[in-house]
């Protein structure tokens, strides 16, 4: 036998499980041709609710218990993933998905300012009920007008005790695009910086594309990385560093990323990571232990969320 604290999975987005393994050249093209339509579907509540369901079932039987969590656009979404989490005890942090552009209909946001609105009422609703929390959730820069991304901020700053999810820096192409949108911006990284979202309990997915300075930026403002091994490696997308996030002072945690990431199993992550270690130029005594990859997957994904002492550990 073994005991052990549950795991906690610190990127992963419910509505993608029927996603999970479909094959694309890249994240753009996946996003386009099977997420997005998947996604559009969960304007119905009914669909909601039985996926929310099952997704929450599955992460217990993985032997997670703490994760946060991607919803869609649709703020039913939200409450159907809050409702199953709250009947089973889970901790679970999620958040209505802010995109106010280039998006499909169905899953764009009418304008900002609605988005903005439906994301305080569900704060409203369900941070700090029971052990559920809200993460505001912008997409990423590409699908959200300045607009969106600066009153994203403002709520962050409005309710400093609520969680920032996003992804940054997953893809050669995605990096160009948001360049592209955004020029005036230093980095990618900058423009979330430029419209208040990185803090504390800010965290964003993937991190491949960073230079020193984004990691220093990350470190200084207490925002942190989620991981995504498997992820990575089913689209392609590029490697994490860890020993650059380690040197930079940068906090970073294990995730899935499903439907990008191939397992909701944290045994499957934790390989992930292993078996890109394994390829990397890292010298020997730099690697990871087995038992650091367990510690990003629970002591040191709960500090990272700003959950030590409540979760990922089972010390006194
Ligand atoms: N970037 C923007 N949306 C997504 C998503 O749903 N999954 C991944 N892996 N990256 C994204
Ligand atoms: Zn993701």
């Amino acid at each position: 036998g073994c005991l052990a604290p549950g795991f906690i999975d610190t990127h992963v987005h419910y509505p993608q499980l029927d996603v999970m393994g479909s094959p694309a050249s890249g994240l753009l093209p996946w996003l386009e041709n099977y997420t997005f339509p998947l996604e559009r579907r969960f304007a119905d509540e009914d669909i909601a609710q039985e996926c929310a369901d099952f997704f929450i079932g599955q992460l217990l039987h993985h032997g997670v218990t703490t994760a946060l969590c991607f919803a869609t656009s649709h703020p039913n979404s939200v409450d159907a993933i809050m409702r199953a989490a709250q009947a089973q005890r889970m901790r679970l942090i999620a958040g209505k998905v802010l995109q106010d552009r280039h998006s499909p209909a169905g899953l764009q946001d009418a304008n900002a300012e609605q988005s903005l609105q439906q994301t305080e009422a569900l704060i409203q609703r369900w941070h700090g009920r029971d052990r559920l929390g809200y993460a505001i959730t912008p997409r990423f820069a590409a699908t959200s007008s300045g607009q969106q991304l600066h009153g994203a901020g403002e709520l962050a700053a409005q309710y400093p005790d609520t969680w920032i999810q996003s992804h940054v820096a997953e893809n050669t192409e995605e990096v160009q695009w948001v360049q592209s949108l955004f020029p005036e911006a230093r980095s990618y990284l900058d423009v979330y910086q430029q419209a208040g979202l990185l803090r504390h309990k800010a965290i964003y997915a993937h991190c491949i594309y960073l230079d020193e300075r984004d990691r220093r930026q990350m470190a200084e403002t207490l925002a942190s990385a989620a991981a995504c091994p498997t992820s990575n490696l089913f689209l392609g997308s590029g490697f994490f560093d860890p020993q650059a996030a380690l040197a930079a002072g940068m906090g970073w945690a294990l995730a899935s990323d499903v439907g990008g990431g191939t397992s909701l199993s944290p045994f499957q992550t934790m390989l992930g990571g292993f078996f890109v270690q394994q390829q990397s130029r890292c010298p020997q005594q730099d690697r990871l232990t087995p038992q650091a990859w367990w510690w990003h997957h629970t002591a040191g994904a709960a500090q990272v969320l700003g959950l030590q002492g409540m979760c990922g550990n089972l010390a006194p």
